[in-house]
């Protein structure tokens, strides 16, 4: 049995091997929609709005739209809501079947702002919400977003409006025959008719039973140069033009050693584009979760009809703008506009939309050790054993699918894994945790618990004929839990109870893979198109970008339970949609242990970090393939300054655990993980921030220095809240970096030496040194105690790191609480504010309302950038009064900043306190 086991995973995976390449992914002229839209042609749009009918309600603005050439009719909506956000919704006034809405994403959006309507005549209205205001022009349809004054967003400027509204099949009609007109009489003219009633792609017959349905449209952010999002692709920050390439895809696939610098769509979706400017920043959410492409256009430009003045450009005299060129399979046109107009608005106003990343709990910023696979509870053991050996600190232990019994997800290989209650106490005795992996696809097997119950119920995806769906993954022939269904969710939440999922703790957490879904033997490696959810009633291709997100919304709703709520839940999931952020952490999936891949894992996670996925990470070392002790050590320096550190490697790779490499690279790693761990306190702390108002931990440098448009297309530097620079050496066999400072003064954080922006300038980068510079200005509190894992840090004293500006000045927060409950939101924390000028640093309780009884004190505070030796510091407190506090100064030079070093202030880290430098 076990051997026929191994054969049909390499059965799988050879399937997987052969036949993932860029030949069986589409194009967008093998996807008939894309196609459809690609052809249309601007400036001669047919949709106009009829003025007799507006009608304007407490929520907002109600028209209709008709399409002059189809005399097809269709209902315009404009929701002005809260905090500067214009919601755009276009649909079919009379379906012959409704239109899917997606119904999962949004948690907010529904805060309509004060408006009136203005300026109404035959040409259109002006619709006038807080300082922004629409305006609507209604033939050709055309909405300017204002933000104040300034035209930031224009909505079918260049008419590329295409809504291809449901309509009856005729008999005997598989395509409408070339060169005749179309009996039907709405399709518009020259249309490509290839495609519309059922589309082949290799061997895979799309049977499309409701016929096209596609729904697109342009937007161009005016006076813009960049735009930024649309996860998830393997390319730069800055989005690329896609006139002579393939368009951006959005579309959840599980692609086998994926490309980098390409659009390829990836695993995961977030259909939100941030644009920004030295004066503005917004950003859209294209609501819809099918398949959706994106082209990119810079504007002006001669060959192309201008979005201000609706004709050819002029040229010059039009400003820069970036068109943007949206369409989904299908679903409705649902579009959000969010006006900034800084970076950090644009996040608070997306995550007013879909919520923010919940606190993670602090061992998940830890370091993650995975492998697939870690063979046996001896494995575990030794590997656990080591770490400690070595002095290695490390949170999580992960197991990959091997550890179950023939991918029977909730279950355990009992041979291998007889006593998985003990082997989870030996990690949870040294601090650590352990993490399983479950996937979506269910083993076909009628004496499997989980199948069978599922399959009783009817709780499977079925096939456009009714069958439950029978797909390939890794147990061989599986079904696929229809996660539409909420007893389908509520079962699967259930089986995380304690008593269900045997030989699992409260500190067994989760893992889903494999959740695009990912299907071997189905169309693009993913399920068919046409497959029903019987829960929503609704084919595949309506849900397929948010069906990973239900997923793993469902894990967090188990792990939740098991705990009655108690418990911060943690997941990782590959596939994920707008919202995910709420539930799961994200990884880029199965990249490659070559530069290329190191190197694009900065852009990625900052494209992740600016439409709400903020906690996210790449494989540390390169999933497939066998990376150098070079490779390895610069791939843990790029991570333990990215918000989420895992190692993984594939099943047919080398061990790669840090000892079994030469000495010296395993006192690099040690390094770095050292200084993953003494960081903590500011990860920990920008989460909490980014939970309160979106605000990325991983930020681009545009989002601190909006101004400095040196920094709009920086793709390999980033920033760790607003404090820390981070420059990852990507490129083989350098022993320097580039680095960017943007405006400021910056310090190193190992040797202090002081470098002043804006400036480019090559450092010494050797191997052991990762490129990381504390801003001037901020202060950051550390946990210089490393121990061997973050729980056994949580009662250590902090070291504050004041670095000042030019000024002498400098602010910073923390936040501490039991670093794994939800008791924080009842109050149990504590949020400090620190800043220093004049020479006195306080802190005081930021957020008088959170309390919480902590053993950690203050150790010792370093000042960089103080130029001379002081003659005397002084604490003060209200437990201590004033006392006088023993210090050391090293002295600057012209390159290295000065540094005062402050020993034992000894107070609890709770008190509010001031420190005097005199
Ligand atoms: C997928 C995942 C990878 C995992 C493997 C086996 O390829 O992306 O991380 O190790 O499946 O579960």
């Amino acid at each position: 049995m076990a051997r026929l086991q191994r054969l049909l995973l390499s059965a799988a995976l050879v399937v997987l091997v052969c036949a993932v390449d860029r030949n069986n992914f589409k194009t967008c002229d093998q996807s008939s929609f894309c196609r459809r839209h690609r052809a249309v042609r601007p400036g001669e749009s047919p949709y106009v709005v009829l003025g007799s009918t507006l009608s304007i309600t407490d929520e907002g603005v109600f028209g209709d739209l008709l399409n002059e050439k189809t005399r097809v009719f269709f209902t315009l909506e404009l929701y002005p809501l809260k905090d500067a956000t214009l919601r755009i919704k276009i649909n079919e006034k009379n379906p012959i079947k409704q239109r899917f809405e997606e119904p999962y994403a949004l948690v907010g959006g529904s805060q309509t702002e004060q408006f009136e309507v203005v300026d109404r005549s035959e040409e259109g209205f002006t619709l006038k919400f807080g300082s922004s205001h629409a305006v609507v022009k209604a033939k050709p349809l055309k909405i300017d977003v204002y933000s104040g004054d300034t035209l930031v967003v224009s909505a079918n400027a260049r008419g590329l409006l295409k809504f291809e509204h449901y309509r009856n099949k005729l008999e005997g009609e598989p395509q409408a025959p070339e060169g005749e007109e179309e009996a039907n009489a709405v399709l518009e003219d020259e249309e490509d008719t290839n495609g519309l009633w059922e589309e082949t792609f290799k061997g895979h017959t799309d049977s499309k039973p409701h016929g096209p349905a596609s729904v697109g449209m342009d937007i161009s952010f005016v006076n813009s140069k960049h735009v930024y999002g649309i996860p998830e692709h393997a390319d730069s920050l800055s989005l690329k033009e896609t006139t002579s390439t393939e368009p951006y895809r959005l579309y959840n696939l599980d692609v086998f050693e994926y490309e980098v610098d390409n659009p390829m769509a990836l695993y995961g979706s977030v259909p939100v584009m941030v644009s920004h400017t030295p004066k503005h920043t917004s950003a859209i959410f294209w609501h819809n979760a099918a398949e959706t492409w994106v082209d990119i256009k810079k504007l002006p430009d001669r060959n192309v009809v201008s979005s201000i003045t609706g004709f050819f450009s002029g040229g010059d005299s039009d400003p820069p703008q970036m068109s943007t060129h949206w369409s989904s399979e299908s679903g409705i046109i649902d579009l959000f506009v969010m006006l900034g107009p800084r970076p950090l608005d644009v996040f608070r106003q997306y995550g007013l939309l879909t919520g923010n990343t919940n606190l993670p709990p602090l061992f998940s910023l830890g370091y993650h050790q995975c492998r697939w696979n870690y063979n046996d509870e001896e494995d575990v053991r030794q590997v656990n054993e080591n770490f400690d050996q070595h002095d290695l600190p490390m949170d999580v232990l992960w197991l990959d699918i091997e550890h179950t019994d023939g991918k029977r997800y909730f279950t355990w290989d009992t041979h291998k894994f007889s006593n998985p209650l003990e082997m989870t106490a030996n990690l949870t005795a040294r601090g650590r945790k352990l993490v399983t992996i479950i996937d979506p696809h269910i083993k076909r097997d009628s004496n499997y618990f989980f199948y069978k119950e599922n399959h009783d119920r009817d709780l499977f995806v079925h096939t456009k004929d009714g069958s439950e769906f029978d797909g390939w993954c890794w147990p061989g022939s599986s079904s696929y839990l229809d996660l539409t269904n909420p007893e389908a969710r509520n079962h699967y939440s259930d089986t995380y109870m304690l008593d269900r999922y045997k030989g699992s703790t409260l500190d067994t957490f989760t893992w889903n893979d494999m959740n695009e879904p990912s299907v071997f033997n189905g169309p693009e490696i993913t399920m068919q198109k046409d497959n029903v959810h019987p829960g929503l009633g609704v084919e595949h291709r309506e849900i397929h970008n948010v069906y990973g997100m239900l997923f793993h919304q469902s894990t967090y709703e188990g792990q939740l339970r098991r705990s009655e709520g108690r418990l911060r839940p943690f997941i990782l999931t590959r596939a994920f949609y707008a919202g995910s952020q709420r539930s799961a952490a994200v990884w880029t999936g199965d990249n490659t242990a070559d530069w290329n891949h190191l190197r694009i894992s900065e852009p990625m996670l900052l494209a992740h970090s600016v439409t709400g996925i903020t906690h996210i990470g790449a494989d540390v070392g390169g999933f497939f393939g066998n990376p150098d002790a070079y490779l390895l050590t610069r791939w843990y320096q790029a991570a333990a300054f990215q918000p989420f550190m895992r190692a993984h490697a594939h099943l047919d790779t080398k061990r790669r655990e840090p000892w079994l490499f030469d000495a010296e690279t395993l006192s690099i790693i040690r390094n770095t993980l050292r200084h993953r761990y003494q960081y903590l306190p500011l990860w920990y702390t920008l989460f909490y921030e980014n939970e309160l108002t979106g605000a990325p931990p991983m930020r681009p440098l545009w989002v601190e220095f909006p101004e400095d448009e040196t920094s709009f297309d920086v793709d390999y530097e980033h920033l760790v809240g607003s404090a820390l620079l981070v420059r990852p050496v990507v490129t083989e066999g350098s022993n320097t970096a580039s680095v960017y400072f943007p405006p400021g003064v910056w310090y190193d954080v190992i040797d202090l030496t002081k470098y002043t922006g804006p400036s480019s300038t090559t450092v010494s980068a050797p191997r052991d040194k990762i490129p990381v510079y504390q801003r001037g200005g901020s202060i950051i509190p550390r946990k210089d105690r490393v121990r061997r894992a973050s729980s056994l840090m949580r009662e250590d004293p902090y070291t504050l790191v004041v670095a000042l500006d030019a000024q002498d000045k400098a602010q910073g927060t923390l936040y501490i609480d039991d670093e794994h409950t939800f008791d924080y939101r009842q109050g149990k924390f504590l949020y400090m504010g620190l800043s220093y000028e004049k020479g006195v640093l306080t802190s005081h309780r930021l957020d008088p309302s959170g309390i919480y009884e902590t053993g950690s004190w203050l150790e010792r505070v370093i000042i960089i950038g103080l130029d001379k030796r002081p003659a005397k510091v002084t604490l003060n407190s209200a437990s201590q009064g004033t006392q006088v506090l023993e210090s050391s100064y090293e002295n600057g030079s012209s390159v290295h900043a000065g540094r005062l070093t402050i020993r034992k202030p000894g107070i609890s880290i709770k008190e509010d306190f001031t420190i005097t430098i005199q």
